[in-house]
């Protein structure tokens, strides 16, 4: 299966792409992620990244696009994987769909997420992450172990760009580059869209009963 998760920050994208990954036994893909291992190690692409990341603005398409062409190189990528969080312009999308033809491979599915502002502020406003692991909890509704990571025990953090002016920016900057995506998804026959309020869970089988058909 190689899927795309679209939808706005705090969606619960990341969260989603855990629980398919492992059920679908296909690897997560997240460019965020990505990002944000680079700027912890101090890579020259994590000091290019770093602002972006800061401001909530997008990283420049050419490096992005060659970050993730780098890992769809890899071997466990073959069988399939789920790009979280990539792509996010239309120059990315199609840049995705050349490196996937290159090697003979297309996308099966592409999923959005549709939640409310006020409830995706909610959910980044209490996410915490670990440093150690990079599992996302949050202060309500996945709540931590006695103030750390319940999978690692590592320290938790909350990411700069969830305070309140760089959400608002990074929602901004969603709906005018990001949001038209469904619409080339849509042409392409692709694009399924997922109601993603409620629980954990009941967006985890809305999700793969939308998937039913490219399984
Ligand atoms: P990135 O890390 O991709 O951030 P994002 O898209 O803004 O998405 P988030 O990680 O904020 O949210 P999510 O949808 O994954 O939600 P999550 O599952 O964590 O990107 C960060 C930055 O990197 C960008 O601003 C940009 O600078 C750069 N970047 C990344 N990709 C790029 C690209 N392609 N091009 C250029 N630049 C790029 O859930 C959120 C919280 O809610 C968690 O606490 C979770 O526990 C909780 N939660 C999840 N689901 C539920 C639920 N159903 N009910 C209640 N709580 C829930
Ligand atoms: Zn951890």
């Amino acid at each position: 299966m190689k899927l795309v998760l679209l939808g706005p920050p705090g969606a619960g994208k990341g969260t989603q792409a855990d629980l398919l990954a492992t059920g679908l036994s296909v690897p997560k893909i997240s460019t965020g992620d990505l990002f944000r291992a680079h700027v912890s190690t101090g890579t020259p692409l994590g000091l290019l990244a770093k602002s972006h990341l800061d401001a909530g603005t997008l990283v420049p398409d050419e490096v992005t696009v060659g970050m993730v062409a780098a890992r769809l190189a890899e071997p466990d990528t073959q069988s399939g994987f789920i790009l979280d969080g990539f792509p996010r312009t239309l120059t990315q999308a199609r840049l995705l769909d050349e490196t996937l033809a290159h090697d003979g491979r297309r996308l099966d599915a592409v999923l959005e997420f549709h939640v409310d502002t006020a409830e995706v502020t909610q959910r980044m406003s209490g996410r915490r992450t670990c440093r150690a692991c990079a599992a996302v909890w949050h202060l309500v509704h996945r709540p931590p172990t006695r103030g750390r990571c319940g999978t690692c025990g590592g320290e938790l953090y909350q990411r700069a760009d969830d305070e309140p002016a760089t959400i608002a920016h990074r929602l901004q900057v969603y709906a005018t580059q990001t949001a038209p995506l469904a619409d080339h998804y849509r042409t392409c026959g692709l694009l399924a869209q997922i109601d993603a309020a409620g629980t954990v869970e009941q967006v985890s089988q809305r999700a793969l009963a939308a998937l039913m058909p490219a399984l």
